[in-house]
């Protein structure tokens, strides 16, 4: 559950619709709501998200792990901005 959504750990609920599902922006860059609210509060954005990040989901906790390779993969994720 952990590997597949965002911040908490368990389901987040508006009526039927899950809130935290999939792999979002926040997964890798960290959490920046409060930065949303208010653009002064600096909420210390990852720019570029380290290897040890992607592994607290990349590891042997899931089923299928087959291995993880940072330089390989990080340019995958999305587009270059
Ligand atoms: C699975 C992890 C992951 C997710 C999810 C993710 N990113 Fe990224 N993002 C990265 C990595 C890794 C880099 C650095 C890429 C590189 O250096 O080649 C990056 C780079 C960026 C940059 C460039 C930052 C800079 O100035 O160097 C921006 C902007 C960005 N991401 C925005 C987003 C947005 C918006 C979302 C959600 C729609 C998002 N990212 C989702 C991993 C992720
Ligand atoms: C919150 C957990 C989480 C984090 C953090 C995370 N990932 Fe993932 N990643 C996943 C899950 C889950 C999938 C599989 C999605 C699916 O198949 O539906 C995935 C899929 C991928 C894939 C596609 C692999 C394939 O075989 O299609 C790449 C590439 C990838 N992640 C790279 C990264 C990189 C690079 C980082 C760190 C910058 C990162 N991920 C961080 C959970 C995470």
């Amino acid at each position: 559950m952990g590997c597949h959504v965002t911040g908490p750990k368990t389901r987040v609920l508006d009526g039927k619709n899950v809130l935290n599902k999939g792999v979002q922006c926040e997964s890798c860059h960290g959490a920046a709501a409060a930065h949303v609210s208010d653009p002064k509060v600096r909420t210390g954005l990852v720019k570029t998200p380290p290897s040890a990040t992607c592994e607290e989901c990349h590891s042997s906790r899931g089923p299928h792990f087959k291995g993880f390779w940072y330089d390989a993969m990080k340019g995958l994720v999305h587009p270059a901005p």
